[in-house]
């Protein structure tokens, strides 16, 4: 099979990784945000054409206020020194979750470099960021209610109108979800879109998550059978 055009990232373990180390969690966050871009150009070399990587779920505002204001920095940091590193490597960058909850100051740091790498053709990242799978799906909904509400005429919801409303719209739906640090859940990354991912779990801690660990999973999707409920010829 070819290389996955899609594949998604729940980059967990930062927390266990800085642990080990006697390091405070903090230091874990700090580097798994460095790993961001290394693993981003790794992709990009295998051929693969979309990344999404969950940075922030909307359930994360339940740790200490001190590491949420740390998580909310490294965000911030970095979509300011992303900007030469994506245009650099080409990369689009784009922010998927609810933004209106974050800060005014990253806000406009989202948008400035969603702005400078809009028109980069390669590799097309998405962040998650405040991102939930279910409110995603509420929010999409919402909006088409909004809008077919307007024109004033009944309607009735399809999955192409929901897709059509996600925050990933216009973005294939991922072929591979790739979980870092061990446990072998979701997390509400995802819920609409992972229906028929491949799902690949390592033990490996994000921060420590490397080119040759990509690559593994990568020849592990390769060699699945995908049957989407059908039958293989
Ligand atoms: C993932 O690492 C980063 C975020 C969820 C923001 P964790 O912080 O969850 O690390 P562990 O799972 O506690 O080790
Ligand atoms: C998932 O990791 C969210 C991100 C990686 C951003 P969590 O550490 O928050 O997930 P749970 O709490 O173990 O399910
Ligand atoms: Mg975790």
């Amino acid at each position: 099979m070819a290389v996955p055009r899609h594949v998604a990232i729940i980059m967990d373990g930062n927390g266990r990784w800085a642990k080990k180390r006697a390091l405070p969690r903090e230091a874990g966050h700090t580097m798994g945000a460095k790993n961001v871009e290394k693993i981003a150009e790794a992709a990009d070399n295998l051929g693969i054409e979309y990344i999404t990587y969950y940075a922030f779920s909307t359930e994360n505002w339940e740790r200490p206020q001190k590491e949420v204001d740390k998580l909310m920095a490294l965000l911030s940091d970095y979509m300011k020194t992303s900007i030469k590193k994506t245009t650099k490597n080409n990369i689009r960058v784009r922010v998927i979750g609810d933004i209106s909850r974050l800060s005014q100051k990253l806000q406009k740091d989202i948008l400035n470099l969603e702005d400078a790498s809009s028109k980069n053709t390669g590799l097309k990242m998405q962040l998650a960021i405040n991102y939930g799978g279910r409110d995603e799906i509420v929010r999409a909904v919402n909006k088409a209610y909004d809008e077919m509400d307007s024109e004033g005429k009944p309607f009735r919801i399809t999955q192409e109108t929901i897709s059509s409303y996600l925050d990933t719209k216009d973005i294939p739906d991922p072929d591979l979800l790739i979980r870092t640090g061990g446990e072998m859940r979701l997390s509400n990354f995802l819920m609409w879109q992972l229906s028929y991912a491949e799902l690949y779990f390592t033990d490996r801690m994000w921060p420590e998550f490397s080119k040759e660990d990509l690559k593994e999973a990568i020849d592990v999707y390769e060699k699945r059978d995908r049957r989407y409920g059908g039958l293989k010829e």
